[in-house]
């Protein structure tokens, strides 16, 4: 991976091309898996099948999505798992969390690369992600599993839906942030970079870096 770094025309990038484009794999994959997922959980959203092609089609290419979906994952977690680790920053940032709800940023201590809202939405989606794939693989070859193993399919048709109930909690949250609440985010992962501006008020330690980084440069 790159190091992210000041452009030349005095942006800052934030998500190098290959980290966008898992970013999107996650996120296509995401919402197909979402949406095909709902239809199979209630009979009221069974139409969202009908309008993907129909029931045979969404459940033949659920499980494949999911596959898409945690290699995304797991690639995400090899570019971002060791910066997504706690600090002790953290703690003081989280304990600021008033602030950040009322949009004073200023008054927030400065974080590195992500803050700790970002990283316990990575770790949501990791850990939840693990759980999907264990309990999709389980729910895919159901017909393969001795009835003495039973308890494999009880496991699989509890957790594989509270699982996917958690993830649209922290989709929803994440797409409300990346989108509505921080102007400027969603840039980051189309066109890959931000403002000297944006860097600073978000993510200052990290912005810092990138400014000492260049300045050794020279
Ligand atoms: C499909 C709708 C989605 C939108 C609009 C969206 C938007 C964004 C935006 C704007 C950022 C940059 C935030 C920043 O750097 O401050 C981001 C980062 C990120 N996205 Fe998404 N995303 C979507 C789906 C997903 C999904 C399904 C995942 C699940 C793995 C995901 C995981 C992440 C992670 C781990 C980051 C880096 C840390 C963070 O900002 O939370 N995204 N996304």
């Amino acid at each position: 991976m790159s190091t992210p770094h000041l452009l030349p025309n005095g942006r800052v990038l934030r998500y190098s091309f290959h980290e966008r484009l898992v970013h999107w794999m996650a996120g296509i994959s995401y919402v197909y898996l979402l949406l095909t997922g709902l239809a199979f959980w209630s009979p009221w959203l069974f139409w969202i099948a009908a309008a993907l092609g129909g029931a045979a089609v969404s459940s033949q290419l659920h499980p494949w999505a999911g596959l898409v979906f945690v290699l995304a994952v797991v690639r995400m977690y090899q570019l971002w798992g060791a910066q997504m680790k706690k600090t002790p920053a953290d703690k003081a940032w989280l304990e600021a969390m008033p602030h950040y709800v009322r949009n004073e940023d200023e008054s927030m201590p400065s974080v590195d690369r992500f803050n700790p809202g970002q990283k316990i939405l990575f770790w949501g989606f990791w850990w939840c992600g693990l759980l999907l794939l264990l309990s999709g693989i389980i729910l895919w070859f159901t017909d393969a599993i001795p009835w003495s193993l039973r308890f494999l399919r009880y496991f699989a048709v509890i957790v594989h839906p509270v699982a996917a109930l958690l993830t649209i909690g922290l989709f929803i949250i994440h797409v409300y942030m990346g989108t509505a609440a921080e102007r400027g985010a969603f840039g980051s992962v189309v066109r890959g970079d931000v403002s000297r501006a944006w860097a600073k008020r978000h993510h200052q330690s990290w912005y810092e870096s990138i400014v000492g980084e260049s300045s050794a440069k020279k």
